[in-house]
């Protein structure tokens, strides 16, 4: 129908979106095998049945494990090239990607293979495709700080393809306050920071998000609605949400989508934009989510149009550039 031709035809930006939570289960057993890796599934639809979450670590574990796939510089570049060929046909002309270092590094992969095989896909998608994009480099935030330095450390090497840091994994037990020093020492270095808060976690964690790694937008952010005084200071600053609706079904956040709190948002006056996360994972592309809360929430193509736009206004790139992508 109309709205769906709408959200199919709309220029977006995609702003919270792991590569590594791209991999479809196909490419996943083509790699496995490729590459002499073990795992536990023996089919797509074993894959497919093993994606049943309770909450995120469930998801975490498997999404690990999924990885342990990506071996070369190649499998990062077909990884990253089929995510931008699928949303080439949503409409998608900029992206910001997380990338987690650590999670291949940590199992003997180089920081230099990662990074190698996604900017090559990246630059070859902006030649081919008309695909803006920026990296950003996640912490993870269940290992220790230490490591996390290390992989700043690498990430200071490759200043001129990694444009940001963020902070993901399990959000319980690993609140903002353990990061506080290498975030200080990346925004030192010119990255510019942002974070997986209010996920899982609380309403503080996205306010220490803000006060003590100073992060320019927040990840997820829906804990941050449950209290008003931070609701006002997020619509009067303007800081930037990035929502993931399905993600947030999946991971059983929220029990139904009609739950999902963009829509609240919107109405809080924040700057929310929709994304997909893990699309693999849960069952979704960007246009996906963008079909799923227009139904749930019953948007009306204002909001459509309003969503569309904040993922423009909420990305990091010039105000002359955004100009070219509206
Ligand atoms: N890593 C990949 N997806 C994530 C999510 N939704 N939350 C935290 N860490 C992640
Ligand atoms: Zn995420």
């Amino acid at each position: 129908d109309f709205a769906n031709a709408l959200i199919d035809r709309l220029p977006k930006a995609e702003l919270h979106l792991h590569i590594e939570g791209t991999l479809e289960p196909e490419l996943m057993l083509t790699l496995a095998k490729r590459n002499k890796v073990q795992l536990p599934y023996e089919s797509v639809e074993d894959v497919a049945k093993a994606y049943e979450f309770d909450c995120l670590q469930d998801f975490l574990d498997l999404y690990y494990m999924g990885m342990s796939v990506l071996q070369t510089e190649r499998d990062f570049h077909d990884l990253t090239w089929a995510y931008l060929l699928k949303v080439k046909a949503d409409g998608l002309t900029h992206v910001e990607m997380f990338f987690d270092p650590q999670a291949h590094t940590d199992r003997g992969i180089s920081f230099e293979t990662v990074l190698g095989g996604i900017v090559l896909a990246l630059e070859q998608a902006n030649r081919e495709l008309g695909i803006t994009s920026k990296l950003i480099m996640c912490f993870l935030r269940h290992l220790p700080e230490e490591q996390a330095f290390d992989a700043l450390e690498c990430a200071c090497k490759h200043k001129d393809h990694i444009f940001a840091v963020g902070l993901d994994s399990s959000e319980k037990g690993f609140p903002p306050p353990l990061f506080e020093r290498v975030f200080a020492a990346a925004r030192g270095e010119g990255f510019t920071p942002v974070a997986h808060v209010g996920e899982e976690g609380t309403a503080e964690n996205v306010r220490e998000g803000l006060d003590l790694l100073k992060i320019e937008r927040i990840d997820h952010g829906n804990q941050a609605l449950s209290d008003p005084e931070l609701t006002a200071r997020l619509a009067r600053q303007q800081t930037p949400l990035t929502m993931c609706p399905l993600s947030n079904l999946r991971l059983k956040g929220i029990p139904t989508l009609g739950h999902s709190p963009v829509k609240r948002a919107m109405d809080a006056g924040l700057l929310v934009t929709v994304n997909s996360d893990d699309p693999s994972y849960f069952g979704g592309y960007l246009n996906d989510n963008y079909r799923a809360i227009h139904q749930a929430l019953d948007l009306s193509e204002k909001d459509i149009i309003k969503l569309a736009k904040n993922s423009f206004a909420a990305s990091f790139i010039s105000d002359s550039e955004k100009q070219a992508h509206i």
